[in-house]
């Protein structure tokens, strides 16, 4: 039903845009914003389905709204196994599309006639902002505290997400108790679903992940692992940080910065982060009964740490 609705809302009187906000959208992804608000519905007893699937197809068009943004952004060559859409049809055709899917969100996530649910998405999607220019700031920075990237993926990934969990209960009509014990799961898994994300920008395939490996070091971006290995008691932290902070970087120090980062622990130690994050997570599920939806949230947060893509 939220695919239905997602192909209804990317429809435009123009042809061509169209035709690029199909492109982005039709090309996959794991969907997980409007699983997370479709679970956390129905794990407070939601039933009425039309509320939900309006609101959790509004997660996912912001969602991709921002992907199309975010891939200029970092000058990304993939995106969910195809050319990112700016590489495609332009920089200029590709911010319209974000605007045009951003604005078909949002519409649909203010028609549930809702000041709270408007409040809860546009504060996650202020924070996303926030964290998006805060990231700039740190571009090639090798001495980022941990505290700074905290701060950057907790509005970039984990606000969205938890915005998806707490509306879920919201519509739902869940307790406040378990409309904050979901943001807890939400932000916690969002969390640690980006760290994640970084491991996976180090070592992961790029033929599972539909995008690009190294994206972070080549644009020194804030990342977990890269961050734990630039720290000074590791012994070839010093090249990294002199690879990382670079403006320009050939493609032959992004391999070389990344097998200086295999090399250490870095990647089993930001490992160890998701995890204790998705320990933090799982808490926050205590307000819920045991339901096979609480189950599915579980097994969504295992999915989160064992992803290869
Ligand atoms: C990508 O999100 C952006 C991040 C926050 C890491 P997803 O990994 O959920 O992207 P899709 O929707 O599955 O393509
Ligand atoms: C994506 O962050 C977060 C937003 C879309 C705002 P990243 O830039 O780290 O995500 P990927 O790795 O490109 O998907
Ligand atoms: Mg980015
Ligand atoms: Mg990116």
């Amino acid at each position: 039903m939220v695919e239905d609705e997602i192909m209804r809302n990317v429809r435009s009187e123009d042809p061509l845009l169209t035709e690029i906000a199909t492109y982005v959208i039709g090309s996959g992804g794991k969907r997980m914003r409007p699983g997370i608000a479709l679970l956390s519905f129905r794990a407070v007893g939601g039933t009425d389905l039309k509320k939900i699937i309006t609101v959790a197809t509004a997660f996912e068009l912001i969602h991709s709204a921002t992907l199309v943004h975010d891939d200029i952004n970092d000058g990304a060559e993939t995106r969910r196994g195809n050319t990112a859409v700016y590489r495609k049809y332009g920089t200029q055709r590709a911010l319209i599309t974000g605007d045009f899917l951003f604005v078909k969100g949002f519409r649909l996530g203010g028609m549930i006639q809702s000041e709270e649910i408007v409040e809860m998405v546009a504060d996650s999607c202020s924070r996303m902002a926030e964290s998006e220019i805060l990231q700039t700031r740190t571009e090639n920075d090798a001495s980022i505290p941990l505290e700074t990237y905290i701060r950057i993926i907790t509005g970039k990934t984990a606000k969205p997400i938890e915005a998806s969990a707490q509306v879920g209960a919201y519509i739902g009509n869940g307790s406040a108790e378990q409309i904050a014990g979901m943001g807890t799961f939400g932000l916690n898994i969002g969390l640690a679903f980006q760290i994640v994300d970084d491991i996976l920008d180090i070592g992961g395939n790029e033929g599972d992940l539909g995008k690009g490996r190294g994206m972070d070091v080549l644009d020194g971006k804030a990342n977990l692992p890269l961050m734990i290995a630039m720290q000074d008691h590791y012994p070839k932290s010093a090249r990294l940080r002199e690879i990382y902070s670079k403006k320009d970087k050939t493609l032959e120090e992004v391999d070389e910065a990344l097998e200086l980062v295999l090399d250490t622990d870095a990647m089993d130690v930001a490992m160890g982060h998701a995890e204790d994050l998705r320990l933090k997570a799982l808490k926050g599920l205590d307000v819920l009964q045991e339901t096979e939806f609480k189950d599915a949230l579980r097994a969504l947060a295992d999915t989160v740490l064992a992803r290869d893509r």
